[in-house]
């Protein structure tokens, strides 16, 4: 995992999934949702699920995989490293509870929002899509910020 090919094919897959997550939420967000909400029609926002769900959730599982990979290859494995107060080591704590907070909304947008959207409804389930997206947005912030050792949001 240390060689320059593998790093590069880490790298590269997370970045490819980062493409497929962030970029299939903000079309939703900014695209498939306010006209679901303009014409009042859950449907809309249903299909794209749909056909989204099947290409998003092996994107997130890579982004997970990868992202544990590249991070154990910058912090190596002991808790301390990964649980320490610096630059490096904050951004993957961040990455960690965004992404505890994807999955429990993402939980709860399967078990609860989808199978309750309706027409008269559609804000509750645009109010997740909203978070969802912005997370998405804060992973790719807090990882292009790794190369600079956290800054600017983790001094170093
Ligand atoms: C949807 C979720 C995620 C997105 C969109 C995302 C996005 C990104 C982006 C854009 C980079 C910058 C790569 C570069 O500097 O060229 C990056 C790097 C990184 N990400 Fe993620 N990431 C996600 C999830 C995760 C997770 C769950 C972890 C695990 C803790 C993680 C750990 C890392 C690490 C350690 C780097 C630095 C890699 C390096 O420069 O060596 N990421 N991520």
């Amino acid at each position: 995992m240390n060689t320059p090919a593998a790093y590069y094919l880490l790298l590269s897959l997370h970045l490819l999934g980062a493409c497929v997550w962030v970029g299939g939420h903000l079309v939703l967000a900014a695209r498939v949702l306010p006209r679901a909400l303009r014409e009042k029609n859950a449907a809309l926002v249903r299909d794209f699920e749909r056909a989204y769900e099947r290409i998003g959730l092996p994107a997130l599982l890579i982004q997970v995989l990868t992202g544990l990979a590249l991070a154990y290859r910058l912090l190596g494995g002991s808790w301390a490293a990964w649980t320490a107060d610096h630059g490096v080591a904050r951004v993957v704590q961040a990455k960690l509870l965004f992404l505890a907070l994807t999955v429990a909304l993402a939980l709860h947008a399967r078990l609860r929002a989808i199978p309750r959207m309706r027409d008269d409804n559609l804000p509750v389930m645009g109010a997740h899509i909203i978070a969802v997206t912005m997370l998405a947005v804060f992973f790719t912030l807090a990882g292009a910020s790794v190369r600079f050792g956290g800054y600017p949001w983790f001094a170093p």
